[in-house]
């Protein structure tokens, strides 16, 4: 075997932080991330017990004023979340589809205030609405419940339409229904909706890293779990189909999620699909488990957040849906610690 040391010294690139910037691959803009804000109807900013640094904003002042301190750290784009009391909720998830409802609200204060400054996406979903806490309508055959995918899509299509009324720039269907992004555009485009997108959670994983989410939107289901529409852990190549099948029914971004176990997802997707935007969700468990092992002084928050951000975009996604978007841009202001 030719030996080709001491002609080549991948270390020459490693010398200094100069020519460690000049060679990177991969560089993390504030402008990568879509930063997740959970919003509630009325009363106090509460703090999310399981997620450290995230809270319910009520629709009001602070929340404007937080998502300015946003803009001014570059962050440009934010997801909503709603979250209601419990009495509001009905087995319809109807809280989801209501014109005044807590993210139609949330949206038309947004983009009210910050207008093109602002880029607002919301989540389209009814287990933050349902009393049940399942994606959509839960009936029973033989004895089983199972969630009815064609009524669900009904509804997600209805609260896609009062998102895009209220004024948001994108929806994003994350129930994993069958057919869910073309009943969207269907519905989008019969009310006039052409310049509303859809963002769609493609390959969206049965996970335990969303614990802490469904404690911070109470949108837990109450029996069972959701394995019969979201992905199976061990499967990546069917990512792909669903990806192919969204596509096909008119998503303009496609997503993956989660994102730090399924980085092979993230690279699989972009190989088959490099044309289609990628995004990837820094889900509510990876968030926390940082926090957590940060706060026992086990890691170095800014760091591993940074790394574990740059591996998600080095994989693939060009936008990344993270918990973590105005501490990242802050600390990236201070320079890339690699
Ligand atoms: C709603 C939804 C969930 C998340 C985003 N949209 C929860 C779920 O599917 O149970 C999880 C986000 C996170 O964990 O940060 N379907």
């Amino acid at each position: 075997m030719h030996v080709r040391f001491p002609q080549h010294r991948p270390r020459r690139l490693r010398a200094s932080k100069l020519i460690r910037d000049a060679v990177a691959e991969t560089s993390l803009d504030p402008s990568d991330f879509i930063y997740p804000i959970f919003v509630k109807p009325s009363g106090e900013k509460e703090q999310i017990p399981s997620m450290p640094g995230q809270y319910r904003w009520p629709v009001g002042d602070e929340l404007t004023r937080h998502v300015e301190e946003a803009l001014a750290l570059g962050v440009n784009k934010v997801i909503l979340f709603g979250v209601v009391p419990d009495e509001l909720k009905d087995s319809a998830g109807s809280p989801g589809y209501d014109p005044h409802g807590v993210v139609p609200n949330a949206i038309r204060l947004l983009k009210q205030t910050f207008g093109d400054k602002l880029l607002v996406f919301a989540d389209v979903c009814l287990c933050e609405y349902t009393d049940h806490g399942h994606c959509g309508i839960v009936r029973e055959r033989r004895g089983r419940w199972y969630v009815d995918n064609d009524e669900t899509i009904k509804l997600y299509a209805k609260e896609a339409v009062t998102y895009a009324d209220a004024g948001a720039d994108f929806v994003a269907p994350s129930g994993m229904m069958d057919g869910q992004v073309a009943e969207i555009r269907k519905a989008l485009d019969a009310h006039g909706f052409h310049d509303v997108g859809i963002m769609a959670y493609s390959a969206k994983y049965a996970s335990a890293f969303y614990g802490p989410f469904r404690v911070a939107a109470a949108s837990a289901p109450k029996f069972g779990d959701r394995r019969t529409y979201q992905m199976d852990p061990r499967n990546a190549y069917e990512a792909v189909k669903e990806v192919m099948l969204d596509l096909e029914e008119g998503a303009d971004i496609v997503m993956v999620k989660p994102a730090l176990a399924y980085l092979d997802v993230i690279r699989l997707v972009k190989t088959h699909y490099p044309w289609a935007p990628l995004a990837a969700y820094n889900v509510s468990g990876e968030y926390s488990m940082v926090k957590a092992a940060a706060s026992l002084g086990y890691v170095d928050e800014r760091i591993v957040t940074l790394e574990i951000l740059t591996a998600i975009k080095r994989a693939g996604a060009q936008l990344i849906l993270t918990y973590h978007a105005l501490e990242a841009a802050r600390w990236l202001k201070e320079g890339v610690p690699f």
